[in-house]
């Protein structure tokens, strides 16, 4: 099985962005906690960030046919961006959801998902860890 991790826009601040909120790790130190994790599992995985919403389209098009799963946090896009929903709705993306924060107990504009309704699944206010239980998710759907 292979996962491609796609992570929008402010999560390479992580670490010295809003602590408080969504947390002290790096996304690299994440990436290397999923990294971890995938590998004790026999999954292959690949991950990706950016701050723009066209390369974050252009990479869930590039992923049609390679990848089995995507895991995407699209940070603010979640809210914003039917261009994401459109992308993964054109390469038929089974994937999941996640958010390091509760987005349902912040502001009113963040409980609104434009990919939620097509997801598998969310997984929103673990933290870090949320990535690593949407691991597990996708690796107990195929058995
Ligand atoms: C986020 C929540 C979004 O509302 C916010 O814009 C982010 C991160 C999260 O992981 O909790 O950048 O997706």
């Amino acid at each position: 099985m292979k996962i491609l991790f796609l992570n929008g826009p402010n999560l390479n601040m992580l670490g010295q962005r809003e602590e408080d909120v969504y947390g002290k790790l790096t996304l690299d130190q994440i990436n290397s906690y999923i990294q971890k994790k995938a590998d004790s599992m026999n999954i292959e995985v690949d991950f990706f960030q950016s701050n723009e919403e066209g390369k974050i389209v252009s990479r869930i098009q590039e992923s049609s046919g390679v990848v089995d799963h995507i895991v995407i946090n699209p940070a603010a896009f979640t809210h914003t961006s039917i261009a994401i929903r459109d992308a993964l709705l054109a390469v038929k993306a089974s994937f999941v959801e996640v958010h390091l924060s509760n987005i349902f107990s912040r502001e009113d504009f963040r409980q609104h998902s434009y990919v939620s309704s097509i997801a598998i699944g969310v997984i929103s206010g673990f933290g870090y860890q949320g990535y690593l239980m949407a691991l597990d998710a996708l690796d107990g759907l195929d058995k």
